[in-house]
């Protein structure tokens, strides 16, 4: 019989997108038939495990990255309103979950909602009707004030509120091909609960003055709920706020690609169409589909579909 090839976990990692420690860690929770070598007792994973993941990745079918970091004004409604509006151009079905009090997703869209997750938390709307459709191929589920006083509803009344989001979002598992959240820049239970619904975590760094601070409780934080929920990784890290003539700002640029070399992705510059165009209700693609913002996000898109 023919042996089974075995392929490293960097090997692995580079085939799947993702990085060698998580490789490992599947291994040693039994995630994937990982087999342990030599004397030192490196894994090797036979090239069938590899598949049966990329096999089920398919068939999961919706994707869900969250976009998160504790630290306020780093560029994640930005993101998470061009990433998906790109995804959408791109003919994908995406729904954008706006998680935070301040609702700007909806203003970043040129909407104006009446009901959106609040009222689909409370349960006082269906999905359908909580939902607004935004463009083509993007639906909204809006944020802002009213979330204050669901978050305090959630803590109260259930008995397992980090599944709230989970639990309400059952219904349209398989109906979208990408489900993005944006997130407050805070800690608490709404954001929490989106880490235990999503798999997948975007984290913008701006390059600005020192906003890698933060970053390593915000880690810290998610290793936490990794515990719980197997599934969710730290799978993008996106500088922004790139500015090449700031010294600073390309060491930070350096330092991150050291620290998570399979995470980078190409940087967002600084850019001010990225600053106009929410004053227009317009993704930049619509704006000002030539400017350097439009191309530095085209790039996210292109990255985020590759996995
Ligand atoms: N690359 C960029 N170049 C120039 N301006 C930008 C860029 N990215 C975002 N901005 C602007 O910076 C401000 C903060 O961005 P954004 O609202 O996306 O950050 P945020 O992380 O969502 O903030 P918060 O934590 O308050 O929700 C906004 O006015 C936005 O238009
Ligand atoms: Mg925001």
């Amino acid at each position: 019989m023919e042996d089974k090839k075995l392929i490293t976990p960097e090997d692995a990692a580079e085939r799947l997108g993702m990085s060698p420690k998580t490789i490992r860690d599947w291994c040693r929770s039994g995630q994937i038939n990982g087999i342990k070598v030599g004397r030192a007792g490196l894994w090797r994973i036979p090239e069938e495990e590899i598949e049966k993941v990329i096999e089920s990745n398919t068939k999961a079918g919706m994707r869900k990255i969250a976009i998160a970091i504790s630290k306020g004004g780093v560029g994640k409604t930005t993101t998470a309103v061009n990433l998906s509006a790109g995804l959408a151009m791109q003919g994908k079905k995406v729904l954008l979950i706006d998680t935070d009090t301040q609702g700007q997703v909806s203003t970043l869209l040129g909407l104006e909602p009446d009901i959106g997750l609040a009222e689909l938390l409370g349960k006082e709307v269906s999905i359908s009707e909580a939902t607004t459709q935004a463009r083509g191929n993007l639906f909204v589920l809006a944020g802002g004030d009213n979330l204050a006083s669901m978050k305090i509803q959630i803590t109260k009344e259930l008995d397992q509120p980090q599944f709230a989001l989970a639990n309400v979002l059952e219904e349209i598992e398989g109906q979208f091909d990408y489900v993005i959240i944006d997130t407050a820049p805070s800690w608490d239970i709404l954001n929490l609960s989106v880490l235990f619904y999503a798999h997948e975590v975007l984290v913008p760094i701006s390059l600005e003055v020192l906003s890698v601070q933060g970053f390593a409780k915000f880690q810290e934080n998610l290793q936490n709920v990794s515990k719980y929920q197997q599934n969710l990784e730290l799978k993008y890290i996106l500088p922004t706020f790139l500015d090449r003539r700031v010294k600073r700002s390309t060491e930070i640029l350096q330092q991150l690609k050291f620290t998570f070399p399979y995470q980078i992705c190409d940087p967002i510059r600084y850019n001010s169409k990225l600053a106009e165009a929410p004053g227009s209700g317009q993704s930049i693609f619509e704006f000002d589909k030539r400017s350097a913002g439009a191309r530095d996000y085209d790039k996210l898109v292109s990255r985020v579909l590759k996995s």
